[in-house]
């Protein structure tokens, strides 16, 4: 296994639309186990694979999220139907110590496939659900930022610059 490096804002990379996988290759067997422990070591609860600078649409979820404690490597994951709202904290390896509160769907159903090219449904609520609409925002270029509001974006900016450098 090895190491990736996560590629944080503003790397274009986090900006592009990541591309659907069509098979299930020997070379996104070893990304995703590399992206797994790549996770773990860092903290994470969640990546998607454009954040190790490979814009395709793969994601990882941490095993404490999921219900039978097994970690999610998901292809092509797709958000079918989202319901009510609800507002809590998010931070991203991506943007790193930088955390703030944001309005996500409060329950998700998720469509996807598995490393097996079987289809995976989920309907989820909670850390899950945040994470799920987190991490597909990633693969459409999309940060959890980019739902501040444009004071709280400023403020960010002027923080984020600081750490930077
Ligand atoms: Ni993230």
């Amino acid at each position: 296994m090895a190491l990736l490096t996560i590629r944080t804002y503003p790397d274009p990379v986090l900006r592009e639309i990541a591309s659907p996988v069509r098979h299930i290759t020997e070379k996104i067997h070893t990304l995703s186990s590399d992206m797994l422990e790549t996770m773990k070591l860092s903290n994470g609860a969640g990546l998607a694979a454009n954040q190790v600078g490979v814009p395709i649409r793969l994601i990882v979820i941490d095993a404490h999220l999921n219900q039978d404690n097994r970690p999610l490597i998901l292809i092509n994951p797709e958000i079918i139907e989202m319901e009510s709202e609800i507002i809590a904290e998010e931070g991203c390896l991506s943007v790193p110590h930088y955390y703030e509160f944001i309005k996500r769907a409060k329950r998700v159903f998720v469509r996807a496939m598995d490393m097996d090219q079987k289809t995976v449904e989920i309907n989820c609520e909670g850390l899950l659900a945040k994470a799920f609409q987190h991490e597909i925002d990633h693969l459409n270029g999309i940060l959890f930022i980019d739902h501040l509001s444009p004071v709280k974006k400023g403020i960010f900016k002027k923080q984020y610059n600081k750490i930077k450098k």
